[in-house]
């Protein structure tokens, strides 16, 4: 009896087999080689007569497991439809708010700013009748880590297709001596207000992404910048309490000194 196989793959499409197992060429041919899964079962054409061959799988293998069938095809039409065409608008855009989108803006904004004013930290502590360098230079690799921050931020809104849309930078104190504190320490605080200040606007930038349901931009948030910003937290806190220790003279330039040879042992 001659056996024909492609009307089973009909039968079998009809009877609910996902596309998985149709497309696997091992689980198909599995089945039509295996003897004891062969039935005898009316075709369309042939109704009373003739028969034709059919695999039948295992129950468990018939089904899919969480009974919704995944075609590609229809349920893409949709996606489809909504590809932008205009070229003004983002074609990588998807769940994304406007919301998100001006959170970001604004943490650039934020960024920019604690950089320009460790910029001006830098240009203080440079100068020839202050010379603390080890200060100076941390206050310059501070400020060129934040517009890094800005930077990341800028990639990020563009990843999304965000706009970044960038603001002011408002104009920064050049000068950070205090009679009672000294210049150092000063700046020092005025920097760990700073880092305290930034957190809480990554913390509100969580805040939105959440409100928003945007999972992606909450693990963002989290992986890339909470935990530098506890570790810069932590970290200029504690040379505000040794500038607080070591008053205002030569304990500082003590101080300033190791601070200079820390980033020369770091970059080394
Ligand atoms: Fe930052
Ligand atoms: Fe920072």
């Amino acid at each position: 009896m001659l056996l024909r196989a492609s009307p089973a793959f009909s039968l079998l499409a009809n009877n609910g087999v996902d596309a998985q197992s149709l497309s696997s060429p091992n689980s198909l041919s599995n089945s039509l080689t295996s003897s004891s899964s062969f039935l005898r079962i009316p075709s369309a054409k042939n109704p009373n007569g003739g028969f034709s061959v059919s695999a039948a799988l295992p129950e468990s293998n018939s089904r899919p497991l969480t009974g919704v069938i995944f075609e590609p095809f229809e349920e893409v039409k949709k996606e489809l439809s909504m590809v932008p065409t205009v070229p003004q608008v983002s074609l990588a855009r998807q769940k994304y708010t406007d919301e998100c989108e001006a959170a970001i803006n604004e943490q650039i904004n934020v960024e920019y700013n604690v950089s320009y004013v460790y910029h001006a930290m830098f240009a203080y502590f440079d100068r020839d009748n202050v010379a603390l360098k080890g200060l100076a230079k941390f206050f310059k690799e501070s400020s060129e880590e934040e517009r890094e921050h800005a930077e990341k931020l800028m990639e990020y809104q563009n990843k999304r297709g965000g706009k970044v849309k960038l603001q002011s930078i408002l104009m920064p104190l050049s000068e950070f001596d205090n009679e009672e504190k000294g210049d150092a320490l000063h700046a020092m605080e005025l920097a760990l207000s700073l880092e305290k200040l930034t957190n809480e606007k990554l913390l509100n930038l969580h805040q939105v992404a959440e409100k928003s349901n945007d999972v992606q931009l909450q693990e963002f948030v989290e992986g890339e910048f909470l935990n530098e910003q506890v570790e810069a937290i932590k970290k200029i806190s504690e040379y505000v309490a040794q500038l607080r220790r070591v008053g205002k003279g030569h304990g500082v330039w003590h101080f300033d000194q190791v601070l200079l040879q820390e980033g020369d042992a770091a970059a080394a």
